[in-house]
């Protein structure tokens, strides 16, 4: 497979998908979200792939935002309609992937750029990391799932200080806030999200998946997490991951996932 705006690269079970659109500072255009979404859906369903990195090509950017230039004149609809394609294409659906998703922040990162890495399931930013949600100075409001997942994140009161200020913060603020787990030098920053996805690739892939899908439980409505934790859980003692994982503990050896 070839892409116009993104390149992916193999590193045993870890896939690096990196943005690259180095004259908009990886900006989401459409073909952009469409790529992205085309090629996470293959990942997801290659047993070979065990985890995915995400970043942005070049030194200054993870990704910008979403393309202003291609929303500037849409009506209603359209607005409603990109929000939606959006989230049902992309944000939602890594959000939950059963392979695990890291964002290596490596420079802005904002409106769709944070909204992106908000749906990974792990961040590492980058020391000259800059990400925000700057929708509210636009016109507008985050529009990829960036109201909620900001909120689940960092808490109520820093989204809306953030949203509504519509200010960047420094990487060092983002570790204080929660928002990724660990800043390094921008040169360590995708072997740091290698180390993570490693420690990730000891454990069961199809344990991994359940907990993903039942730490997502508790925030979708309707949906109580306790319940589903009780229906995954039982559900691990059919797989072959719990029939190898238990065996290589009682004999005293590394699982074989
Ligand atoms: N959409 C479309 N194009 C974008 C973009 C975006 N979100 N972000 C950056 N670009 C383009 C710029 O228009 C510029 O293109 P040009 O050279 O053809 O004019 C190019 O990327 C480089 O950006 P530039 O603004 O010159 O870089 P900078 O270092 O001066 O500023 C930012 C960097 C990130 C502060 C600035 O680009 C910016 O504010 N971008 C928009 C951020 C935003 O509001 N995102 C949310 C969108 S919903």
């Amino acid at each position: 497979m070839s892409y116009d705006n993104i390149t992916l690269k193999e590193d045993g079970g870890i896939r690096v998908l990196s943005i690259h659109r180095p004259n908009k500072l990886n900006a989401l255009n459409m073909a952009t979200i469409r790529e992205l979404s085309e090629v996470l859906m293959h990942l997801e369903v290659s047993e070979d792939v065990r985890t995915i990195i995400i970043t942005g090509s070049g030194e200054k950017a993870f990704v910008a935002g979403a393309d202003i230039t291609e929303f500037a004149d849409f009506s209603i609809a359209q607005g409603k309609q990109l929000s939606q394609k959006g989230h049902d294409e992309l944000f939602s659906f890594i959000e939950q992937m059963k392979t695990p998703v890291i964002a290596a922040v490596n420079g802005f990162a904002l409106g769709g750029g944070l909204e992106l890495a908000l749906s990974a399931h792990i961040r590492v930013f980058s020391e000259n990391a800059l990400v925000g949600l700057p929708e509210t100075s636009l016109g507008l409001i985050p529009g990829y799932g960036g109201t909620q997942r900001l909120a689940n994140i960092v808490g109520k009161g820093r989204a809306m200080h953030m949203i509504l200020t519509a200010e960047m913060i420094h990487a060092d603020t983002a570790l204080k806030f929660g928002l990724t787990s660990e800043v390094v030098p921008q040169k360590e920053l995708i072997n740091t999200a290698k180390k993570v996805a490693k420690k990730i690739m000891n454990n069961s892939p199809n344990a991994l998946g359940k907990a993903i899908a039942c730490i997502n439980a508790n925030y979708n409505s309707g949906v109580n997490g306790l319940d589903y934790e009780i229906e995954a859980f039982g559900d691990c003692f059919g797989s072959p991951d719990f029939k190898e994982g238990t065996r290589a503990f009682l004999e005293k050896r590394k699982a074989n996932f």
